[in-house]
């Protein structure tokens, strides 16, 4: 099952990818919330693909029989690039300039969660 589910967990992380691309892009080519014509079906993406990619990560982790009380410090590493990818629809709004720099980080805390789920969330349990 453990591939199912981190197959439907991907499947989330690209969902938010295209959401905060899009916006990052909105924003750069200097749109407001007011002007963003798909915003409802950005935040949508945003939303459900998140919803999507931690209830898939947790199952994941109870199919490597990770129980919580044995969450290590890669997982924690896990659950806050999530919160951080929760919070970057609106930075880029909210932070002036900080969309271009986004469109850099995002990506590569992408690489990092890859890195410590192919190295570490199989060594715990
Ligand atoms: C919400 C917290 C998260 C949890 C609990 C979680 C959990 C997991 C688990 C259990 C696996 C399978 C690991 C294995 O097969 O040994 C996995 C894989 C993966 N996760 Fe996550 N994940 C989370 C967040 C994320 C985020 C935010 C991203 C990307 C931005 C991501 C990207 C990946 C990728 C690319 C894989 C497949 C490669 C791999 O096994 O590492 N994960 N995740």
């Amino acid at each position: 099952m453990l591939n199912t589910w981190v197959l439907i967990h991907l499947i989330g992380v690209f969902f938010v990818f295209m959401a905060l691309g899009g916006t990052f892009i909105h924003v750069i080519n200097g749109g407001t919330k007011d002007t963003n014509k798909w915003a409802k079906g950005l935040a949508a993406m945003h939303g459900a693909g998140l919803l999507v990619i931690v209830v898939f990560g947790l199952l994941g982790l109870v199919s490597l029989g990770v129980k919580p009380s044995e969450f290590n410090m890669y997982v924690y590493l896990k659950l806050l690039i999530w919160l951080f990818l929760g919070a970057s629809l609106t930075i880029p709004y909210k932070v002036e300039g900080s969309a271009k720099v986004l469109m850099f980080v995002i990506p590569l805390l992408a690489a990092v969660s890859t890195y410590v789920g192919l190295n570490y969330l199989m060594r715990i349990g």
